[in-house]
C-alpha cells in the first residue's frame, strides 16, 4: 500500500494540467468526499498492519498536502493565463451602440426655451385640441375672421366648436386665465392648419410663443427681450428691425426681422438680396383680449410674440423642404447629434 501512495505521490508531482476543466477532474479525483482517491486510501488505514502504521500515515499526509497545494496553485496560474489570453485582439474597435438623435426641431426648441428661460420665462404647454374660445373668440378674432373657415382650419368631426389649434396663442388664453399677473411664460407646441403639403407649407407645424403680461409693460421691453434674444441665439451682431403688421390679439403689431444668418446683411439668396428674414409675429396684448380673461387692461399691459420652430431650423441647418421634418427619414435624422 505504502508503494501505491508513492505512485500517486509521482502521479500528482508531474500533473500538468491545461484547462481548470482538467484540474478540476483532478480535484474530484482525488478529493472527492465519497469515493476520493485520499478518502479511499484513509479508509484502508484500518487494514494496515500495526508495524507499518507510522510509514503508511507519513507518506498518506504527504499525499494530502501535496494534493491540496497543487490545486491551489494550478488553480490560480491557470486563471491568470485565461485572463491574458492571446487570442483576443485588445485593439480591435468595440461595438458602437446606436444611441439615436434628437430631432432638429427638439434642438432648436431647446435651445430657444434656453434663452428664454435664462431671461426668466417659465415654459408651460395648452391643448393641441382647442375650443374656439381659446383658439379664437377670447383672442379678439371676429366671427368672420377667413381664419374661422373650414379651409384654413381643422374641425373635429364638424363641431365648430372644436378644433386643432391654428398657433400657439392658444396657450397664451389658457394661461392668463388662470394665472394673475405679473407672468412671463413660453408656450411650445404643434399647430395645424388646413394646407396642401409642399417644401414651404405643411398642415402640421410648431410654433413657440411668448408673454409678459405687467404693469407698464411697454413696446420697449419687447424689442430690448427679442434684441437680447436674436444676439443670443443668431450671434451678437445680428440686428432686428420691426414692421407694422396685424393680429386681431394684439395693438400694435409687428413682424420682426432679423439680419440674414448667412450673410450678415450684405444681401444673398437666402435672404433674397434683401439682407432680411423674417422671423416672427409680436405686438401689445390687446386690451379686449386682457379683458376676455379677466385681467384689468387699465392695470395690466403686456406683450406676446410667437414664432415657427420649422423656419429657424431651416435657417440654422439651411433645410430647404419642410416635409423633411416630418418623414422620420432616417438619413436626415442621423445628421444630428444625441444632445
Ligand atoms: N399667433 C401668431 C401666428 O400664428 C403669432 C403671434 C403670436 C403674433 C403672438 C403676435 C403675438 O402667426
Amino acid at each position: 500500500m505504502i508503494e501505491q501512495v508513492k505512485k500517486y505521490i509521482e502521479e500528482v508531482r508531474s500533473f500538468q494540467p491545461k484547462t481548470l476543466d482538467e484540474l478540476e477532474q483532478f480535484r474530484v479525483k482525488f478529493m472527492s468526499k465519497k469515493h476520493g482517491i485520499l478518502t479511499n486510501l484513509f479508509k484502508e488505514f484500518r487494514n494496515i498492519p500495526p508495524e507499518q502504521k507510522p510509514e503508511y500515515g507519513k507518506v498518506l499526509n504527504q499525499l494530502k498536502s501535496l494534493v491540496e497545494q497543487k490545486i491551489k496553485s494550478l488553480k490560480a496560474q491557470l486563471e491568470d493565463q485565461q485572463a491574458s489570453r492571446t487570442d483576443l485582439d485588445l485593439t480591435l474597435p468595440g461595438d458602437s451602440l446606436a444611441v439615436g438623435s434628437r430631432h432638429p426641431l427638439s434642438i432648436v426648441r431647446r435651445e430657444i426655451l434656453d434663452i428664454f428661460r435664462r431671461m426668466g420665462f417659465i415654459v408651460a404647454h395648452g391643448p393641441e385640441i382647442e375650443d374656439d374660445w381659446h383658439n379664437f373668440t377670447a383672442l379678439n378674432f371676429p366671427h368672420d375672421h377667413p381664419a374661422r373657415d373650414m379651409q384654413d382650419t381643422f374641425f373635429i368631426e364638424r363641431n365648430p366648436d372644436v378644433v386643432l389649434r391654428t398657433h400657439t396663442s392658444n396657450s397664451q388664453i389658457r394661461y392668463m386665465e388662470k394665472h394673475k399677473p405679473p407672468l412671463k411664460v413660453v408656450l411650445p407646441g404643434r399647430v395645424y392648419r388646413n394646407e396642401a403639403v409642399s417644401a414651404r407649407s405643411h398642415y402640421v407645424f410648431h410654433q413657440i410663443e411668448g408673454l409678459y403680461v405687467d404693469k407698464d409693460v411697454s413696446f420697449a421691453d419687447l424689442k430690448q427681450t427679442l434684441l437680447l434674444f436674436a444676439q443670443e441665439y443668431f450671434g451678437e451682431h445680428t440686428q432686428i428691425r420691426f414692421r407694422p403688421s396685424y393680429f386681431p390679439f394684439t395693438e400694435p403689431s409687428a413682424e420682426m426681422d432679423v439680419t440674414c444668418t448667412l450673410c450678415g446683411g450684405k444681401g444673398c439668396n437666402v435672404c433674397k438680396y434683401t439682407g432680411w428674414l423674417e422671423i416672427l409675429g409680436c405686438g401689445m396684448v390687446d386690451p379686449n383680449v386682457l379683458a376676455n380673461v379677466g385681467i384689468d387692461p387699465e392695470e395690466y399691459t403686456g406683450y406676446a410674440f410667437g414664432f415657427g420652430i420649422e423656419r429657424i431650423a431651416m435657417l440654422k441647418y439651411g433645410i430647404n423642404d419642410l416635409r423633411l421634418f416630418l418623414e422620420n427619414d432616417k438619413r436626415m435624422l442621423d445628421q444630428f447629434q444625441y444632445l
